[in-house]
């Protein structure tokens, strides 16, 4: 006789997964009021960070970025970048104005997932002896004038209270990261003494956010960009400001007009759809409470929020057999799948949502029914995400043009976007474009450009390192 597996899977579509959807598409819904609600709250949230450094839930922190790359850099720069679920390191040769980006390389690497919950010491360690090989590897088209330092642009994707454009301090760890001892420190201080160890020569000029190094590099080869939206593992979105509507800056007399502020708006939490499964995910989470936007929008949580339906439905019905398949009932179980399985789940054909099954139950029949609910389910999470991150947009448009009038209105105007969500789901950006597009209506949106900034954020860290470079006044003309 054969064994009978203790996972069984019939792959029947159970009728009682039938109120679970309904209320599930219920409190998801994101009707144009709502969404409209939600871009006002954005606006005049970020007025109140803007006025206060805890002013409201929007951290609106100052980059110290008030001069973008002209385009005049030149010479070797090298970018690191520590966002969520990998680490990069990028070297590029910048050649002026006629031959701009020359060459430029860069290797990606998983961060280890011990190292999101070790020590400050043993991460920044990876980091310095990732970039030692790196830099080790250098070939002869990258050149750097003799008696120069290495400069590094380091992407640092997490909120960061910034004391300088190359020194900032960890506010607090979010993505999943809850490295010991890293809040209250100089990170660039902990990569300098890292690098020390390792014997590397190399210093930061530059210390910034994802959003902010993809709005420069974005802009440095489109002027029209005057945001950036990271929709990644996790999310945030960055803007160009007038200094004299931030009450909090207490800049010198003088300088530049401008400054990127990086909003933190995963923080973000007015007025938001949220369901039970989003409020035990959070309840669930190392940082409850914290990140709700960023919670209901970003790559990290979608998978998750879609595992926890989906075990409700398989608790209540036959919808994975008989019995609950053990995958569905392991926490974040999507997370690490991201992109690969969760972007197969969301391009939502029937040979990827067989993937489904095949993943939780090992599987691949599954019956018309059953797909469709799980169809269903992942649609309906992620028109809520795409449809909130427009509305997050929007706000921040209206923000920009309330109170500079004509800043935007009748002019082409970019909003950069980056991050493997934004990337991977064409379902996602739909939803997104669509719910900008309802909220602006057809004449204004028609100048409004979304546009998907490839490897922005790597090039953008080399170019504010070259802009803050302390040999800038030797190359620039
Ligand atoms: C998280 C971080 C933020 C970063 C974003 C996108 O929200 O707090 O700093 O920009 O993820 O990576």
């Amino acid at each position: 006789r054969r064994p009978i597996p203790s996972f069984r899977c019939s792959l029947a579509g159970g009728v009682t997964t039938v109120p679970i959807l309904t209320e599930l598409k219920m409190k998801c819904a994101t009707p144009l009021p709502l969404l409209q609600r939600i871009a006002d709250a954005m606006a005049s949230d970020m007025r109140a960070g803007l006025a206060a450094d805890n002013g409201s839930d929007l951290k609106m922190i100052l980059s110290y970025v008030d001069s973008l790359p002209t385009g005049n850099e030149k010479g070797l720069f090298y970018a690191l970048d520590l966002g969520g679920t990998n680490f990069r390191v990028v070297r590029v040769q910048l050649g002026g104005k006629q031959n701009k980006v020359v060459d430029s390389e860069f290797e990606q690497v998983s961060i280890p997932q011990e190292l999101m919950q070790g020590t400050t010491e043993e991460l920044f360690n990876f980091i310095a002896s990732k970039l030692a090989n790196f830099a080790a590897k250098e070939s002869g088209k990258f050149q750097l004038p003799k008696g120069r330092t290495r400069e590094i642009g380091f992407t640092f994707s997490f909120p960061i209270k910034q004391t300088s454009i190359n020194s900032g301090i960890l506010i607090k760890w979010t993505k999943g990261f809850a490295v010991l001892g890293t809040a209250g420190k100089d990170v660039v201080a902990c990569l300098k003494e890292a690098m020390q160890r390792q014997g590397l020569d190399m210093s930061v000029s530059a210390l910034v956010n994802d959003a902010v190094a993809t709005l420069a590099g974005a802009k440095y080869w489109d002027d029209d960009v005057l945001i950036a939206v990271i929709l990644g593992t996790g999310t945030n979105a960055c803007y160009i400001e007038r200094k004299d509507a931030i009450p909090k800056l207490q800049w010198p007399a003088g300088g530049t007009r401008n400054m990127i502020i990086s909003t933190e708006w995963g923080a973000f939490t007015t007025d938001l759809p949220l369901t039970e499964f989003d409020k035990d995910m959070d309840s669930e989470s190392i940082n409850p409470g914290e990140q709700i936007f960023e919670k209901t929008i970003s790559g990290m949580y979608l998978g998750e929020i879609v595992r926890r339906v989906l075990l409700k439905m398989a608790s209540f019905s036959s919808l994975f057999g008989d019995s609950i398949p053990e995958k569905l009932l392991i926490p974040l179980v999507l997370r690490n799948l991201f992109p690969m399985t969760v972007r197969k789940f969301f391009n939502l054909a029937k040979k990827e949502v067989s993937e489904i099954f095949k993943f939780f139950c090992q599987e691949t029949r599954s019956t018309l029914k059953a797909r469709r609910i799980v169809v269903d389910v992942c649609d309906t999470i992620v028109k809520r995400g795409g449809r909130l991150a427009g509305a997050g947009i929007v706000g921040i448009l209206q923000k920009m043009e309330q109170d500079s009038k004509g800043l935007i209105s009748g002019k082409r105007t970019v909003v950069a976007m980056d991050g493997g969500l934004y990337e991977h789901y064409p379902q996602y950006r739909n939803y997104l474009k669509d719910a900008v597009a309802e909220l602006l209506g057809a004449e204004v949106s028609k100048n409004i450009v979304i546009e998907h900034t490839k490897d922005g954020s790597g090039i953008g860290a080399a170019l504010l390192a070259a802009a803050n470079s302390k040999y800038a006044s030797e190359f620039q003309i």
